[in-house]
């Protein structure tokens, strides 16, 4: 299976342009599961929750999820991607994994971070897996990597492959990450974007250095931390069906629940 991450600079309130640029590069790829950043046709910094309202869409009928769809259909892929979505009166920072045959499920991020818990509500979709060619795949948006339930919550649903949209600020999240993979033995596939936004008084830097992990904690493809990229690399998914660290430790089935605290 061929999997894959574009790590970009979404121009912040851009969205056709955006959009664009993700179909012009996307028809060029050969790739059976792609993950894009978070927000990846917005940008990142709204000021309100009034500027993120202008921004934010209905899942599917909105121009970004048609747009992936189209790209799906076209090129017979899986995309994993983020954006706003509008919901009755709520707001999402959520992202859509859209199948080749134009299905698309949604994730709602749980874990906001900094400034945009006054401007998105907080995701309800819980953590639940979906199937792609019998493959099990998660879906995190960047700030739940902090959380080791999150990941935990996909590994004990049956994911072999965590597909990560992100923004990342915090300079420790790819190491994170790759203990994140390490831990339940999956596959990562953490898609970052670059660039700079300056808006208001914020002023926010997006470290790039996208990266695909092995079980095994290995990183098997990055890109730089400034530079606009598609990585592929091809990988077998079973290995995320072996979750024994030695022949007598399988980091599933040894875990003390009767120990831990809630
Ligand atoms: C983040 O959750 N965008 C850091």
């Amino acid at each position: 299976m061929r999997i894959g991450f574009y790590q970009f600079f979404p121009i912040f309130g851009k969205k056709v342009k955006n959009l664009k640029k993700i179909e012009e590069t996307l028809a060029k790829v050969n790739v059976d599961l792609i993950v894009l950043p978070e927000l990846c046709s917005t940008g990142y910094s709204f000021l309100s929750r009034q500027e993120l309202s202008k921004y934010a869409e209905t899942i599917p009928a909105g121009e970004t999820t048609q747009t992936l769809i189209n790209i799906a259909r076209k090129k017979n892929l899986c995309i994993v991607a983020g954006l706003a979505e509008r919901y009755d009166n709520h707001i999402y920072n959520s992202a859509v994994l859209v199948k080749p045959d134009g299905k698309v499920k949604i994730y709602r991020k749980a874990h906001l971070f900094y400034k945009e818990k006054f401007i998105f509500n907080k995701g309800n979709t819980k953590f639940l897996v979906h199937s792609f060619n019998n493959i099990k795949i998660g879906v995190l948006i960047c700030f739940d990597y902090i959380f080791p339930e999150a990941t935990r919550s996909l590994a004990l649903a049956g994911a072999q492959i965590i597909c990560h949209p992100s923004n990342l600020i915090l300079p420790y999240a790819q190491k994170a990450t790759i203990t994140r993979a390490i831990e339940n033995r999956v596959f990562f596939i953490m898609a970052n974007r670059v660039g700079q936004e300056k808006r208001g008084s914020k002023h926010l830097k997006f470290n790039g250095r996208s990266q695909i992990i092995s079980p095994d904690g290995e990183i098997l493809v990055k890109a730089g931390p400034k530079e606009e990229k598609v990585k592929i690399v091809n990988i077998k998914p079973e290995l995320a069906l072996d979750k024994l660290i030695t022949p007598y430790n399988d980091v599933i089935k040894d875990r003390r629940t009767e120990l831990y605290s809630k």
